[in-house]
């Protein structure tokens, strides 16, 4: 799940970079939807017919980004990958996955139909429920779509949230969201990016990427290493106040020293602003 964060304040709105894009008209998917009813959680998902043709995106998807994580991604990622027994022949259901992660760290997931509103996301995080969707792309965007699908959602994001410390701070987060002001909730979108979505990690001497939004893309897995990134520190402070844009490869990312630094530093954050 991409997130949007979003102001119901008066006038004028605080437009968070997506809303500005599919304000712009670049994709109308990236439009966030409120739920109308409650999501199917967990064994209540029922599991989809997958076509040959969608099995084969995913294990296209699958094998192309697995062959570039060795040496690149996060320990704490492939230890998840293996947790949630992700393997290439299968676009795996939403209803194991979620009894997997339920075993491995109390987190559940909420089947939902594509982006949605901020308020129901957090809402769902600050229960432990992950909003996942469980549609793929279609073959012309292997490469690069704006909009959820379940391969970032399930690939990018599932297995740090089988991390104890990452899935602490993953609720944490939807809790200070749900009490955020609307200029915080533009300052925890950023966080969200350059965390959950972005995200590097100081690990065996070197630096490992454990961000979504990374991880799910070829050309992000293969540029966020590189000597064209500035990498800085974690650093809240410096975070919500750093900008970025969604429809291009990111120049500036934060590592973290580890998981419990995050999550540490993220709650020592959120009570400086009274979010927690
Ligand atoms: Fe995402």
């Amino acid at each position: 799940m991409t997130l949007t964060a979003t102001s119901e304040s008066e006038a004028p709105p605080i437009l968070t970079a997506y809303e500005k894009a599919a304000s712009e008209g670049i994709d109308p998917r990236c439009i966030p939807q409120h739920l109308e009813i409650p999501p199917p959680i967990g064994q209540d998902i029922f599991a989809p017919s997958y076509t040959d043709a969608e099995h084969r995106i995913w294990q296209h998807l699958f094998e192309r980004q697995m062959a570039l994580l060795p040496g690149r991604a996060s320990r704490a990622y492939l230890e998840g990958v293996a947790v949630l027994g992700f393997h290439a022949q299968q676009l795996p259901p939403l209803r194991d996955l979620s009894e997997k992660l339920f075993a491995a760290t109390g987190w559940q997931i909420a089947r939902i139909p594509g982006l949605l509103h901020p308020t129901d996301f957090f809402e769902l995080l600050s229960r432990r429920i992950f909003p996942c969707t469980d549609y793929i792309r279609k073959a012309s965007e292997l490469d690069y779509t704006p909009a959820p699908d379940c391969f970032h959602d399930i690939f990018g994001h599932l297995p740090m949230i089988t991390n104890p410390h990452f899935a602490n701070f993953y609720q944490d987060f939807g809790r200070a969201a749900l009490r955020a002001t609307p200029e915080q909730q533009v300052g925890l979108e950023r966080l969200h990016w350059f965390c959950v979505e972005f995200g590097l990690v100081q690990e065996d001497g070197g630096r490992r990427i454990f961000g979504a939004g990374v991880l799910s893309s070829k050309e992000e897995v293969l540029h966020a290493l590189s000597d064209e990134v500035l990498v800085l520190d974690f650093d809240p402070d410096r975070i919500v106040a750093q900008d970025y844009q969604v429809w291009h490869l990111q120049n500036t990312l934060f590592t973290h020293a580890s998981y419990a630094a995050l999550e540490a530093g993220f709650r020592r954050w959120c009570s400086s602003q009274n979010l927690l």
